[in-house]
C-alpha cells in the first residue's frame, strides 16, 4: 500500500509516498482503508520534531512511528479476532492520537475504541475535519468552560478547525461570539458567523477593555496575568494549546488565581473521541458544518503540512486518500 513515510525529523517536503506492506489487524483491532485524513498541529510537530518537548512523545532522536496523521473516515474492509463492535463495509471516523496515529496511508489497522459510526449524511472528508478539532471545541465550551446561554465568548485562534466548531457549538448557545486570527481568514470567519473579528497582528484582546465570560483558546500566547484582564468576574478562560512556556505558567498559577479572583484558568488534556455520539447527532441535525481546505491527494500531504504550518490553510485541511487507491 501507499504511505507518506517519516524516518528522520526534517521539513515536510523531504518526506514522500513509499510502498509499505499492508496490515494485518490483531486482537480487538480492524483494518480500515482510509478514504480521506487531515493535517493537524501534530502532524506539523512529529514530522519536525519540534517543539523538541514533543520528541518524548514522538521518539527522542527519530520518529517511533513512521506514518504521520491522526484524523481519518474510512470503510472497515476486515476484523481482527475478538473485535466485534464493527463489521467489513461500515463507514466509520475518528482520532487515533491514542492508538498511535498512522493515518497517511491507504490502510490502518485500529483498535476498535478509537472509531465511530460516521453518519450517512457526513461526507467522508467532513467526517476527516472533525473528530479532533471538533471534540476540542465541545469539551473545551462545553464540558470544561460550562458555557451558558447568551454568555459573551472569545475564541483565540479561531480561524482554524477549533474556531470553526467552537462557534457553531457557541451559537447554539446563544452566545456573543468575538474570533481572533489574522490575513484573509477574517474575511471567512466573519462570513461564517463571528460576530466580531480581531486581528491579532494589530490588536492584543487583552489590552482592548473588553471583557468575556468566557474565553476559548486555541493558541495560549499570553501570561495568565493578561487572561485575568479579559474575563469578567466568575469568567472562565479553557485552552487546548499554544505555547509550552506559557501553558507551564498557567500549570502552575492557575490554583493561586482562583483563590485570589475567583476566575477560573483552565487547560484541557483532550479524551479523544469522547462525544463524537453527540457530535453526530448534531450533524445529522444539520447544526453542525466544517470548513474544508482541499482535498487535496495523498501525493500533496507533505506540501499540505507545510501550508498548514505556514498558516495559510481556511478551516481543515484534507487529503483525500481513496483518490490513490
Ligand atoms: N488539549 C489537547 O489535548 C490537544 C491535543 C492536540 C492538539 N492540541 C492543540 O489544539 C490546538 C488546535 O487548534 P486548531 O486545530 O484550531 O489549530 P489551527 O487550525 O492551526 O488554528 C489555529 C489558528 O490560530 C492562529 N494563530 C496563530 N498564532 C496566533 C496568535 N498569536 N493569536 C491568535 N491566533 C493565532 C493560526 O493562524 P496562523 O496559522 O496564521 O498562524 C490558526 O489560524 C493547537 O494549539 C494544538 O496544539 C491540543
Amino acid at each position: 500500500m501507499k504511505a507518506i513515510v517519516c524516518t528522520k525529523y526534517g521539513p515536510p517536503k523531504a518526506l514522500k509516498v513509499e510502498e509499505v506492506p499492508k496490515p494485518q489487524p490483531k486482537d480487538g483491532e480492524v483494518l480500515i482503508k482510509v478514504h480521506c485524513t487531515s493535517v493537524n498541529d501534530y502532524d506539523w510537530s512529529m514530522v519536525r520534531g519540534k517543539p523538541f518537548l514533543y520528541r518524548l512523545l514522538f521518539g527522542i532522536t527519530k520518529p517511533k512511528r513512521q506514518i504521520p496523521g491522526m484524523e481519518l473516515s474510512g470503510t472497515v474492509e476486515s476484523c481482527g479476532p475478538d473485535a466485534t463492535k464493527h463489521q467489513p463495509g461500515d463507514a466509520v471516523y475518528g482520532d487515533t492520537s491514542d492508538v498511535g496515529f498512522g493515518t497517511f496511508a491507504e490502510y490502518i489497522t485500529l483498535q476498535e475504541k478509537a472509531l465511530t459510526p460516521k453518519p450517512q449524511n457526513m461526507s467522508f472528508e467532513e467526517a476527516a475535519t472533525i473528530p479532533h478539532a471538533a471534540l476540542l471545541a465541545y469539551q473545551g465550551l462545553v464540558e470544561m468552560g460550562q458555557i451558558q446561554n447568551g454568555q459573551t465568548v472569545l475564541i483565540n485562534g479561531a480561524g482554524g478547525g477549533v474556531g470553526t466548531f467552537g462557534l457553531q457549538l457557541a451559537k447554539m448557545y446563544n452566545c456573543e461570539v468575538t474570533g481572533v486570527d489574522t490575513g484573509d481568514k477574517l474575511q471567512t470567519m466573519k462570513a461564517f458567523g463571528f460576530d466580531h473579528i480581531l486581528d491579532y497582528q494589530s490588536k492584543n484582546f487583552t489590552r482592548t477593555g473588553q471583557k468575556y465570560d468566557l474565553i476559548l483558546d486555541a493558541k495560549t500566547c499570553f501570561s495568565p496575568y493578561a487572561y485575568l484582564r479579559s474575563l469578567n468576574s466568575k469568567g472562565r478562560y479553557v485552552t487546548v494549546g499554544g505555547k509550552l512556556i506559557r501553558l507551564l505558567q498557567l500549570t502552575f498559577q492557575k490554583g493561586l488565581i482562583k483563590r485570589l479572583t475567583g476566575k477560573k484558568l483552565k487547560i484541557l488534556p483532550l479524551k479523544p473521541n469522547k462525544g463524537l455520539e453527540y457530535i453526530n447527532q448534531l450533524f445529522e441535525e444539520g447544526k453542525l458544518k466544517t470548513i474544508i481546505d482541499g482535498p487535496y491527494p495523498l501525493e500533496k500531504a507533505p506540501w499540505a503540512i507545510q501550508y498548514f504550518g505556514d498558516g495559510l490553510h481556511k478551516g481543515k485541511v484534507v487529503i483525500n486518500v481513496s483518490e490513490s487507491h
